[in-house]
């Protein structure tokens, strides 16, 4: 796939890149600074492909962090933006393409009776957190260790070393003021959110959580972890919030909702239903939608929110997503993580890789990860030299242990194939 394996271009525009933007990115882990080695500057995209500057192609494992579920510059998708941009880029004022993409969602996803659409997932979660202290009237909220929200400031918050920790800030410039409503429990340990509930449920307006964790590397709900919040959140009159995020769109046409059947009372969504487009959205029952403004008291605005061009790029990811058999990429995906274990495994390496239907990590650890301290305890370096080599080998994963990898849906068997042969060359030498 690498053609010169030279990034002599990259390196010069990183250079430049470094005068003009902190760290020369708009967006840390762009930075490359968890694996070392500068970023490689991508010039164009088709299908599961991703091309640098300086010509060298790479298998993209990485989708922009998951959106372009359907590959890169799919033709359907990018002529609907044309066609949009062409009907005028921005109206401030409702679309017909806004009814019809908010029905599609509610018909996939019916826990959202109503919902809003936003720019970001930052957006969403920030708006949902925001609606629940609406509605319940509360101002506490409940995060998991290792799970990403968003930059939203009451969402930076990582526990202390104690098991049940009050926020403290991840990010300076969050004051602790704003962290102090964030309680942060260990993922996957229902005894511990059991007992802060019991003892503090008068203040906790909502329970925030991505029902398949993907930003500490992936990591699956256990022992009906998720059923267990759904049941001890509603006896105690708590709202359960799912940020879909990533989950949304990536396992079937709905949320990690529909194939765990569990209802949440409000979901967070973004990535997919934008199909690489700028968007979000958040959603509920009516009940709960109605305290948003002008219905209620909630304000929450956007000057690009439901813009029609990302919503024309996100309609029509998910008219395509309606029409496929998400059987394929979960299978593809089975098949490069099961070879890379046999291939770990046959090598001696200590390895660990976690998959959730399309989406996968490979920590360099034999303990299972389930949870962040798990997760932390693989070896970094290995995961940094790991994927400069595949980097190498012309393949793009995460730049970061703590992060997922994805497939598309053009992704083909010849890429598993080749990416697995490139995993057997490497891994030798980790
Ligand atoms: C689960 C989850 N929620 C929220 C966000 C924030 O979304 P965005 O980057 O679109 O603001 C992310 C981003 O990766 C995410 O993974």
């Amino acid at each position: 796939m690498i053609k010169k394996n030279i990034r002599k271009k990259s390196e010069k525009y990183y250079k430049e890149a470094l005068s003009l933007m902190p760290a020369g990115v708009n967006s840390p882990v762009r930075a490359f600074n968890a694996v070392g080695g500068n970023p490689v500057f991508i010039k164009w995209g088709k299908g599961s492909k991703i091309y640098d500057v300086d010509g060298n192609s790479y298998i993209d494992y990485v989708l922009s962090w998951g959106p372009l579920i359907l590959g890169h510059a799919h033709k359907q998708v990018i002529n609907s933006i044309v066609k949009a941009a062409r009907a005028g880029t921005s109206f401030g004022a409702p679309t017909v393409a806004e009814n019809e993409i908010a029905r599609l969602i509610k018909s996939a996803i019916p826990g959202m009776q109503s919902l809003r659409l936003v720019n970001s997932g930052t957006e969403a979660a920030m708006s949902a957190i925001r609606l629940a202290r609406s509605y319940t009237g509360k101002d506490k909220i409940i995060k998991f260790e290792g799970a990403y929200h968003g930059h939203s400031d009451g969402l930076l918050v990582k526990a202390g070393s104690g098991a049940a920790a009050f926020g403290v800030p991840t990010s300076s410039g969050v004051p602790r003021g704003s962290a102090r409503d964030t309680i942060v429990l260990p993922f996957n340990d229902i005894e511990k959110v059991k007992a802060v509930i019991a003892a503090g449920h008068k203040n906790i307006a909502a329970v925030i959580i991505e029902p398949v964790c993907g930003n500490m590397g992936v990591a699956a709900p256990l022992n009906k972890f998720l059923q267990k919040v759904r049941t001890i959140t509603r006896q105690y009159g708590i709202l359960l919030i799912f940020d879909e995020v990533i989950t949304g769109f990536r396992f079937c046409f709905g949320g990690a909702q529909n194939l765990l059947k569990i209802k949440p009372d409000i979901t967070c969504l973004g990535k997919i239903i934008g199909g690489g487009m700028p968007i979000g959205a958040y959603g509920a029952s009516k009940k709960i939608m109605d305290c948003a403004a002008p219905s209620g008291s909630m304000y929450q605005a956007g000057t690009l929110s439901g813009n029609p061009v990302a919503v024309a790029c996100g309609l029509k990811t998910l008219r395509i997503l309606k029409k496929t058999d998400y059987k394929k990429i979960n299978l593809l995906c089975e098949e490069l993580c099961t070879d890379m274990k046999k291939i770990a495994k046959a090598k001696k390496k200590k390895i660990t890789v976690n998959r959730f239907c399309s989406m996968f990590t490979v920590f360099f650890t034999n303990k299972n990860v389930s949870d962040y301290s798990s997760a932390y305890r693989s070896d970094t370096e290995k995961y940094a030299n790991y994927f400069s080599k595949m980097l190498s080998e012309g393949v793009y994963f995460a730049p970061s242990q703590f992060e997922a990898n994805f497939l598309s849906f053009a992704h083909t068997k010849k890429d598993i194939e080749y990416t697995i042969e490139a995993f057997n060359r490497i891994i030798t030498d980790i």
